[in-house]
């Protein structure tokens, strides 16, 4: 099946970024992850509302917002309205999220939801009829260059079974995808992974060697 491949832009170099969109996208990159975080709901902060404004007006693939923040229902129409892709928002810090679904379903963008490695499954499976796609955090939110948690494995197997059940929503992965997770969880049916440094950035090898080889998995 194939892959859908998304750097992860908070670990590019923000001293040519240009150059990094123009390269990624030569090397093939599906679309952009673009992390908002907003030093509330993950401990750190990244790209502004500038960059992330500057990366979707100098893309020409899709760029999907990735809302680690609070409140997140207030912000969407923002985003819908600067051209994001897949806008994703976090269940566990939006108490309102149906209502928040519906607003970015409306919107021109695709409507996603992000779920934190100790999210369950069933905590979420409300929401899956109205995400069309779903990004499972496989780190804790908020950091390049972390460990993989095999625990979320299981929550990935649960999605996976009942994905048809609840109208065949995308399944994407965030954090520490390696090719190994990549070959091992795209075997499952995963289609899209969000690559940070334990794929693709600062690496010593050229973005489009990488991206070729993670297709070839
Ligand atoms: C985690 C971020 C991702 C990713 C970075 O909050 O959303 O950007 O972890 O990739 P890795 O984990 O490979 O450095
Ligand atoms: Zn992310």
């Amino acid at each position: 099946m194939e892959k859908i491949l998304s750097p992860s832009m908070m670990c590019a170099d923000f001293g040519n970024l240009a150059k990094e969109i123009r390269d990624l996208e030569a090397a093939g990159a599906d679309s952009f992850h673009l992390d908002l975080m907003d030093g509330a709901f993950v401990p750190n902060y990244g790209m502004g509302l500038q960059d992330i404004q500057y990366i979707v007006s100098h893309a020409s693939v899709p760029c999907d917002v990735h809302m680690m923040s609070v409140n997140p229902g207030e912000y969407v129409e923002l985003f819908a309205k600067m051209g994001c892709g897949t806008i994703y928002i976090h269940p566990e810090t939006d108490p309102h999220a149906p209502r928040t679904l519906q607003k970015i379903l409306d919107s021109r963008a695709r409507a996603g939801i992000a779920v934190n490695p100790g999210t369950s499954y069933s905590s979420i499976a409300p929401l899956l009829t109205m995400a069309q796609d779903v990004l499972v955090m496989t780190v804790n939110p908020g950091f390049a260059g972390q460990k993989y948690l095999p625990f979320v494995d299981e929550k990935i197997e649960e999605l996976l079974a009942h994905r048809e059940k609840y109208g065949g929503f995308r399944i994407f992965i965030d954090g520490a995808c390696s090719p190994q997770v990549i070959a091992r969880l795209s075997a499952k049916g995963v289609e899209g992974f969000v690559l940070g440094t334990s794929a693709l950035f600062g690496k010593c090898k050229p973005y489009n060697e990488l991206i070729s080889e993670l297709r070839r998995l």
